[in-house]
């Protein structure tokens, strides 16, 4: 009777399982997000970025050895960025922030930058580094780009953390890169969505409803 009740609740569990009533638990490296419906995938953990940046780090050092380093952040998304990439560079570094528009509050591109803050120094004969979160149709660097030349800076490179290559519009690179990712809207290590998951310390894949539809889907 005991093992009849076994199979037979093995069965309802298979019917359950195809017809999608029962979910696997998420995996470890999966969780909840901080709304129903919004789920976080891992893709790079803190460990990985910080060891990225301390390698960037040097590799900058390296190219300017005695240079003072004024960093320019692109808020809000680059703070973290900024902030552990400047401990990493040793030496005379500087920083100032800057304000830029381009997504308000959705997820795809207006395709239209506006500056929203300027900085508060020049820039004029200073080895700069803009330093941006993540670098995707690149029309806010293209448009940085312009900006700053007009500036006169002695040196001008760019560093990015991550660089989805496949959504590139605007025709350029970044001199320093982290990690190059597939199309994916990811948050977390400064990156958001609405202002939400900035605080998060590794970077994670933002996936909205059951069926692990991403963003930028
Ligand atoms: P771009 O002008 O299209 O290159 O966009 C650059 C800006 O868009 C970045 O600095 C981010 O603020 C934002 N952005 C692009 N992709 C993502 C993403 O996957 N998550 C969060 N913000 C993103
Ligand atoms: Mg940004």
């Amino acid at each position: 009777m005991c093992s009849l009740r076994i199979v037979w609740n093995k069965v309802r569990f298979r019917e359950q399982w195809a017809v999608g009533k029962i979910r696997t638990k998420k995996t470890a490296k999966e969780k909840e997000g901080h709304r129903p419906g919004e789920t976080l995938r891992e893709l790079i953990s803190h460990a990985r970025i910080r060891a990225k940046v301390a390698e960037m780090a040097r590799e900058i050092r390296r190219d300017f050895p005695d240079d003072t380093l004024h960093l320019i952040g692109v808020l809000k998304g680059s703070i973290f960025f900024l902030a552990d990439l400047a401990r990493e560079l040793g030496g005379e570094v500087s920083f100032d922030f800057l304000g830029v528009s381009s997504y308000g509050k959705g997820t795809d591109s207006t395709g239209e930058v506006k500056l929203t803050k300027d900085l508060d120094v020049g820039i004029e004969g200073r080895t700069v580094l803009i330093v941006e979160d993540i670098l995707d149709t690149g029309l806010t660097l293209k448009y940085l780009l312009k900006l700053f030349e007009e500036r006169k800076p002695k040196h001008l490179r760019v560093a990015v953390l991550l660089d989805k290559v496949e959504r590139r519009i605007a025709d350029v690179k970044a001199d320093y890169t982290g990690f190059p990712i597939p199309n994916e809207f990811v948050v977390g290590y400064g990156l958001d969505f609405d202002e939400r998951y900035r605080n998060l310390p590794d970077v994670c894949v933002l996936q909205l409803g059951s069926r692990g539809k991403t963003k930028n889907e």
